[in-house]
């Protein structure tokens, strides 16, 4: 099945002859076993409301099947599904490689609280390829990758990078979200693990927060499990519910931003306030050459590096905006716009562009109007003395 019918046709229920298109919200804690033989078996799917249910498993196999992985587990927001895939993995005294591009709150996982119980993180250039085997050592356990790189979108090379963590018997996840799991396939580059903050495009609506972590193979799935299972997380059946309700959509949703943010990044590209668009579909954004070799798509979330300007220009452009929403997250179908600070994130590379960087996610909206509403921020921002 092509992901465009997969997307329809897993996570459905099998309950015949008669039952509903969608599965239904499955609101448990307690779930009762009929006989004592049932009670002691173990191995079951569903046992207990914290390890999910009926609507848990329809999400599950629904991302699975997307990923084309062994086994899928939530957890109840992105950042923990990304947590949780590290965690996993280390104990005291081992090695985590994180590219310098990765999402903030990741970053300050690794060096805030798994530095207090002993595991070690470095930060790796997004653009190191097979060099990453230089910082490898034996208590290198997880290698970890996000691509394209939040705020800076650098797209990285995942199969160079799986091949040299699988020589050092290292694991690489993938945080796999912006493509939506439509426009890369992480696992079949190599990748053990692909996590999704599946608050963004897989809900796709901005209404709920949810994570998704897909392994490739039997064993790391049950490494994922028991980590989840020991943490105690859990995940409402509602957000379960929400996400493979707008899983049914997905495919369209991410061909319609692809569209829009392909077409705003190439009118803001002759902006003369821009400098620059990290728009991975585009030659300026470094690794373009990765995202034509391993995506087959690209999301509507990019960068916007402007020409040094005031910090009241910046002030009228932002408060000039009506489509595009100031806010964090992305993935839904409304258009947002922020002002982001990549320089503060950094470590192992320097940020050197001057002037303000915009992130946009490019929404379901017609494009015209987002056009003529970043047009008027524009004249705005020129008609506003610098300060
Ligand atoms: C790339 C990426 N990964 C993970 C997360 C975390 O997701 P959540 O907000 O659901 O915790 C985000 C959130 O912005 C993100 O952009």
């Amino acid at each position: 099945m092509k992901d465009k019918t997969k997307l329809i046709a897993t996570g459905r229920p099998h309950k015949r002859p008669f039952h509903p298109v969608n599965p239904q919200v499955e609101r448990a804690s307690t779930y009762l076993f009929p006989t004592y033989d049932d009670y002691l078996e173990g191995g079951r799917k569903i046992i207990y409301g914290r390890l999910g249910g009926a609507t848990h498993r329809a999400l599950e196999d629904a991302v699975t099947a997307l990923e084309g992985g062994f086994e899928t587990r939530l957890a109840p927001s992105g950042l923990q599904a990304v947590n949780a895939s590290l965690l996993a993995f280390v104990k005291a005294g081992d090695r985590i490689l994180i590219t310098d591009s990765a999402y903030d709150p990741t970053r300050k996982f690794c060096e805030r609280f798994l530095a207090r119980f002993g595991v070690e993180t470095v930060f790796y250039d997004p653009r190191i390829g097979e060099k990453l085997s230089e910082l490898m050592t034996p208590n290198t356990k997880v290698v970890f990758a996000e691509s394209p790189g939040s705020l800076t979108f650098e797209v990285q090379d995942i199969p160079a990078l799986a091949s040299v963590a699988r020589e050092g018997g290292a694991k690489l996840v993938v945080d796999n979200t912006w493509s939506g799991g439509v426009f890369m396939k992480p696992l079949t580059l190599g990748a053990d693990v692909v996590v999704h903050a599946g608050t963004k495009y897989l809900s796709g609506h901005s209404d709920c927060l949810i994570g998704t972590i897909t392994s490739a193979d039997e064993e790391t799935a049950k490494t994922i499990y028991m980590a989840l299972l020991q943490i105690g997380s859990n995940v409402s059946a509602d957000d379960a519910y929400l996400t493979l309700r707008g899983m049914r959509t997905l495919h369209p949703r991410m061909k319609a931003h692809e569209q829009s943010a392909l077409l705003l990044a190439k009118w803001l590209a002759k902006r003369p306030e821009v400098e620059c668009v990290l728009h991975p579909a585009l030659k300026s954004c470094p690794g373009h050459a990765f995202w034509k070799r391993d995506f087959s798509g690209a999301s509507g979330l990019f960068g916007v590096i402007l020409k040094p300007v005031g910090k009241a220009q910046i002030k009228a452009f932002f408060n000039a905006l009506r489509l595009f929403g100031m806010g964090f997250s992305w993935g839904g179908f409304e258009s947002l716009c922020i002002h982001v600070h990549p320089e503060k994130n950094r470590s192992a590379t320097k940020w050197l562009a001057e002037g303000p960087v915009l992130r946009f996610h490019v929404g379901l909206e017609d494009p015209d109007d987002l056009i003529a509403d970043l047009e008027r921020a524009f004249a705005l921002m020129k008609s506003t003395g610098a300060s």
